[in-house]
């Protein structure tokens, strides 16, 4: 067990700040009072401590001397200064964790002095319900205790997978943007059925319900989607119909071409 007695430094208790922190906590792998937050406000710093029961404080540096794997929570034009705070107090048997969109390794890398292990992380939202998909990039000083331990906390907040760094724009444009994607076609697929005359709340239900099991399907078999699909499309039946319909609309290309201009965007906002 990595985590196992660990003291976890959060910087910034927002909304990743507490989904990481609390879910540690829910999933037991870490006790709240092993966990120390920091934050600019006092009125976020209460809600923490009541509503999780962490340790907080208003001094990035305190935090960082406590801990002994950091997670660096802040808004990305808000992590070079963070990074330059903590840097005279950061040391070699530390972990320091990043989930800063866009900000680089060798950025990060450049505010600390000495071998110091960072790994970077590219959450999503869905980690606020214990669902999120993180991918997880490694430093140039971060050996495998440190990848580990940051495997281990972004597997609480639902499933982690390892990425070299040059595919984190990449992952953004799937996984980190992939949300939105998701709510889009579930949206339209609500819309479709409403126009049929299913009721709102109903149709909500179902195609939510039909995302999350298809989901379950590919992660619970080893089966390609296209298996998987085959398997419910009856020759002549309803699904070959719905699907020529998404042929016909190009959804293929058009989800494809989503991925590659998320991707390109984050690219360019790292850049
Ligand atoms: N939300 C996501 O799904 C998601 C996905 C991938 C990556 N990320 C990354 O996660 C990071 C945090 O996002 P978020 O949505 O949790 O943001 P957030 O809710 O704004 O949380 C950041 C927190 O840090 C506080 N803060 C600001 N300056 C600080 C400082 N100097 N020292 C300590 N705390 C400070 C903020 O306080 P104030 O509000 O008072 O300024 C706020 O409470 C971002 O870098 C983002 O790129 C988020």
């Amino acid at each position: 067990m990595p985590l196992k007695g660990k003291k976890i430094g959060v910087i910034g208790g927002g909304a990743m700040g507490e989904a990481l922190a609390g879910g540690l906590i829910r999933t037991g792998l870490v006790e709240p009072a092993l966990v120390y937050i920091s934050d600019v406000s006092a009125e976020r710093r209460e809600q923490l401590q009541e509503k999780i029961g962490v340790n907080t404080s208003a001094d990035n540096c305190a935090v960082v001397k406590q801990a002994d794997i950091i997670i660096i929570a802040v808004k990305p034009h808000v992590a070079p200064p963070v990074w330059q705070e903590i840097a005279a107090v950061a040391g070699p048997r530390q972990v320091f964790i990043s989930i800063a969109a866009g900000v680089t390794i060798s950025r990060i890398e450049s505010y600390l002095s000495g071998p110091i292990p960072v790994v970077r992380v590219m959450p999503n939202t869905p980690a606020l319900v214990g669902e999120g998909a993180s991918a997880v990039s490694p430093g140039s000083y971060a050996g495998k205790e440190s990848i580990e331990a940051a495997m281990a906390i972004f597997n609480a907040l639902g499933r982690a997978v390892q990425v070299p760094e040059s595919l984190l724009d990449c992952v953004t444009g799937l996984s980190g943007s992939g949300p939105a994607y998701m709510y889009l076609i579930l949206e339209s697929l609500i819309d479709g059925a409403v126009r049929l005359g299913l009721p709102h709340n109903t149709a909500r239900e179902l195609a939510a319900q039909t995302m999350l099991g298809a989901a379950k399907m590919i992660l619970e078999t080893t089966d390609h989607p296209a298996k998987l699909k085959n398997m419910v499309t009856t020759p002549g039946g309803t699904t070959a119909a719905g699907l020529f319909a998404l042929e016909e609309g190009a959804l293929r290309p058009v989800l494809m071409k989503a991925v590659a201009e998320a991707a390109r965007r984050s690219r360019e906002m790292s850049g």
